[in-house]
């Protein structure tokens, strides 16, 4: 059997007060057409049709080359949007779910779960319900005595009764995809919006003697639709809950899962712990026995087994196994972190990499630098990558050791082994095993301390004069 899909995805979304289209907002850091998309391409739809409008090129972007768009030039309604896909899909036979881009909490489950009650009931049309506490603003599923579907009636035209109806048109319905294009003829936009209609092709397939059907949703979550800022907030919450619950399952530890926000796209291995305050975004993955947090923000970053990760920012980095990072460090795009490197408090590294078993423990800049292994980079110690107009690289080869407070001025090479001193200001490459040191001999005042003191407050004493 073939089946199709539609997704609505062309409406402005005045109510959500804003420069960026509804359906691209983010939820859990994917656009909620994208969960959406996901959602019908995890029930196997052999073709989808997005039906576009407004920011029609960003949703393009946003969705990519492996669906089709049909465009909706002028928003005249759900039934008018979805009479846009006809010219793709409107000579095939087989079943199609229509469904809105502004209800990123359906899964591929329920599709599923929609389609093979449609089928089994040999229905034209099947509407996914659910029953909700607080039906206000949806359509209303209006049933005869025997309980079966008469169709659906929106907010603004129920009367005091209908509008009483706590089953509500979760958006998301499965068609005989014929069936549905002929009825989509027959809709009017006489209501009180003046719009066309998607739900009326219920009462249109009925009054035309077809067998309607209802599919309840065993969770009304998945019936939040998104048309303001507040049941953005909310869809958030409980897409929120719904990744964390999955990372439970499979053998996470989340100490406080209200306070813990993981994106769609991260991935995390088992009896890894993830502390509050931790933010992991993007494509960002975590190996199996790490401890993350608290307070750690991760972003498109890759973490290796056993490291552990505290109060962090980092952003397109690499951290491979057994790392130790934090508390209080900056890693920014570029960083490669080879195994068991320790980066401490206060440490900022930027495209740099940093190679096995290395420490850069407290209080260093480390920019634009190859770093080989077992190198220790001392307090304080620095790269001076940019002379306000170039990047310079720093070069450091395996073992060597770097003084606190050291100025690296790159362009530079320390050779492997070499031996920097602190406070040394380094401008002339090392070579291996050598040390430098680059600083000003000390030289020592016997009792000067007394004298420079008594100068100071005779100053002191002849200003208060
Ligand atoms: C719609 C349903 C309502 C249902 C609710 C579920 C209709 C008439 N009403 O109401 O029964 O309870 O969803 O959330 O269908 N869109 C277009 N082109 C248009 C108009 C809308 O592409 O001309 C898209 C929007 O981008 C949106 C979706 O269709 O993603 C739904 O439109 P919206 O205006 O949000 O409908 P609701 O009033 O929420
Ligand atoms: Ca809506």
């Amino acid at each position: 059997m073939n089946k199709m899909a539609i997704i609505l995805a062309a409406g402005q979304g005045k109510r959500m007060k804003s420069k960026l289209y509804k359906v691209l907002h983010p939820v859990c850091g994917k656009p909620m057409v994208g969960h959406v998309l996901d959602a019908v391409r995890n029930a196997e739809c052999d073709r989808t049709v997005v039906v576009v409008g407004h920011g029609a090129e960003d949703v393009k972007t946003a969705l990519g080359e492996s669906v089709e768009y049909a465009l909706q030039a002028e928003q005249l309604g759900t039934g008018h949007a979805v009479q846009q896909a006809e010219a793709l899909l409107g000579q095939e036979d087989g079943v199609t779910v229509v469904t809105y881009g502004d209800t990123p909490l359906v899964t591929a489950d329920t599709i599923k779960e929609l389609i093979a009650h449609h089928v089994r009931e040999g229905a034209a049309a099947t509407v996914l319900t659910a029953d909700v506490a607080e039906p206000l603003g949806l359509g209303r599923i209006i049933r005869g005595e025997d309980g079966s579907v008469l169709g659906i009636v929106e907010q603004k035209d129920c009367s005091p009764e209908q509008a009483a109806i706590r089953e509500i048109n979760t958006g998301t319905y499965c068609f005989d995809n014929r069936k549905l294009f002929s009825a989509l003829s027959d809709v009017t936009n006489d209501n009180s919006q003046g719009e066309y209609y998607a739900t009326d092709v219920i009462g249109i397939l009925r009054g035309r003697g077809e067998r309607i059907s209802a599919s309840k949703c065993k969770n009304p979550a998945e019936a939040t639709g998104v048309n303001d800022r507040i049941a953005l907030g909310e869809a958030e919450r409980l897409m929120r809950q719904r990744i964390n619950e999955a990372h439970q399952a499979n053998g996470v530890t989340i100490i406080d899962a209200a306070n813990t926000y993981i994106e769609a796209g991260v991935t995390i291995g088992a009896d890894t712990v993830i502390y509050p305050g931790t933010f992991l975004r993007g494509a960002t993955s975590i190996g199996s026995d790490c401890a993350i947090g608290p307070s750690a923000d991760l972003t498109d970053t890759t973490v290796g087994d056993g490291a552990t990760i505290r109060q962090t920012v980092a952003e397109d980095a690499e951290v491979a196994e057994g790392c130790n990072v934090g508390p209080f460090a900056y890693l920014r795009p570029g960083t490669k972190l080879g195994r068991r490197v320790k980066v401490g408090d206060f440490v900022e590294i930027k495209n740099a990499t940093i190679g096995d078993e290395s420490k850069v423990p407290h209080l260093s800049y480390v920019g634009d630098a190859i770093v080989g292994s077992g190198v220790n980079i001392g307090c304080g110690a620095i790269t001076a990558n940019y002379d306000g107009y170039n990047k310079s690289m720093t070069e450091i080869g395996d073992n060597a050791f770097i003084g606190s407070n050291a100025n690296l001025i790159a362009p530079v090479k320390i050779g492997s082994g070499a031996y920097v001193v602190a406070g040394s200001t380094i401008t002339n490459n090392v070579a291996d095993n050598d040390l430098a040191i680059a600083r000003e001999r000390q030289v020592n005042k016997p009792g000067y301390a007394d004298k420079i003191r008594a100068r100071a407050r005779a100053k002191k004493n002849q200003e208060t004069e």
